[in-house]
């Protein structure tokens, strides 16, 4: 088809800007139209020019202002009328962020897509408490998981790898259901004593932290009254996020005895 635009579906990444990728800043900067997600941060928003038009369609739980069949026809519109257009998302379009979606729906009606990563928000929480994920001798593997489902109920899980003790579990969307989701985890043999990390904003000024334990972090939660995204951190290598200890909100304020050299 002639004049026909393309999408490119792009990462933000957790909210601080500095973590943008150049690609996704030179798209931002280039663009006809940058349409936006809720957890795109003021100041990655700053960056798009005045002369880049801007569509919000941010939604929040339990409320979709607009709802994604519109966001797709906005896509296929723009970039039908030639347009290059950013799909600008939080953290990384392809990890819980609907983007495999929108690519199947762009792609059926013909529409250029090109996806450029951002970096997800758990690399966000890992980087800002230098927190390593895995760690020789504690932690093998990973576990990306989301706490939300369409119905709104505790995803069902495989916890065996979390249980054995070497695998970090990361959980996306779970203040709502980390009541069920740790119960699950303790019921399947995890002990209770196990580190559990929450990071509020991550990467943002108003960054909180909760370092508590698998059996506790879900009353704990609530007290801390966090206004923001949060994502949960659980396993042995959660428990070294206060490492550096250079902490000073939150709770996170028992640094770990310094290492020996
Ligand atoms: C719809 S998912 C989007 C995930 C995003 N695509 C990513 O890669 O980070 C939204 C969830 O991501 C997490 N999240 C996103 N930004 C965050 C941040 N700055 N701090 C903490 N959690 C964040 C929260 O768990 C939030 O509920």
């Amino acid at each position: 088809m002639d004049n026909q635009g393309c999408v490119f579906l792009v990462g933000a990444g957790p909210g601080d800007p500095e973590l943008l990728t150049l690609k996704a800043l030179e798209l931002i900067k280039t663009a006809d139209t940058v349409v936006y997600d809720r957890l795109v941060s003021a100041e990655i928003l700053e960056l798009i020019p005045d002369n880049v038009d801007r569509i919000d369609v941010g939604k929040r739980p339990g409320s979709h202002p607009v709802p994604q069949k519109s966001i797709n026809r906005i896509l296929v519109k723009l970039a039908r009328s030639g347009q290059k257009v950013v799909r600008l998302k939080g953290g990384d379009p392809m990890i819980f962020g609907r983007g495999g979606e929108e690519v199947e729906i762009l792609l059926q009606h013909s529409v250029e897509v090109r996806t450029v990563p951002g970096i997800t928000s758990a690399q966000g929480c890992a980087s800002s408490l230098n927190l390593p994920l895995t760690q020789r001798g504690i932690a093998n593997s990973l576990m990306y998981l989301t706490g939300h489902t369409r119905d709104d109920i505790a995803p069902d899980i495989n916890w065996a790898p979390v249980v054995a003790g070497t695998t970090t579990a990361v959980i996306y969307m779970g203040v709502a259901t980390i009541s069920e989701i740790t119960s699950e985890m303790i019921a399947a043999g995890l002990d209770e004593d196990t580190p559990a990390l929450a990071v509020c904003n991550a990467t943002r000024p108003a960054e909180q932290h909760l370092l508590s334990s698998v059996a506790r972090i879900a009353d704990e939660i609530k007290l801390a009254e966090f206004e923001g995204p949060v994502l949960f951190v659980i396993g042995k290598a959660a428990g070294l996020a206060a490492y550096n200890g250079e902490l000073q909100d939150g709770r996170l304020d028992e640094p770990a005895a310094a290492a020996s050299l």
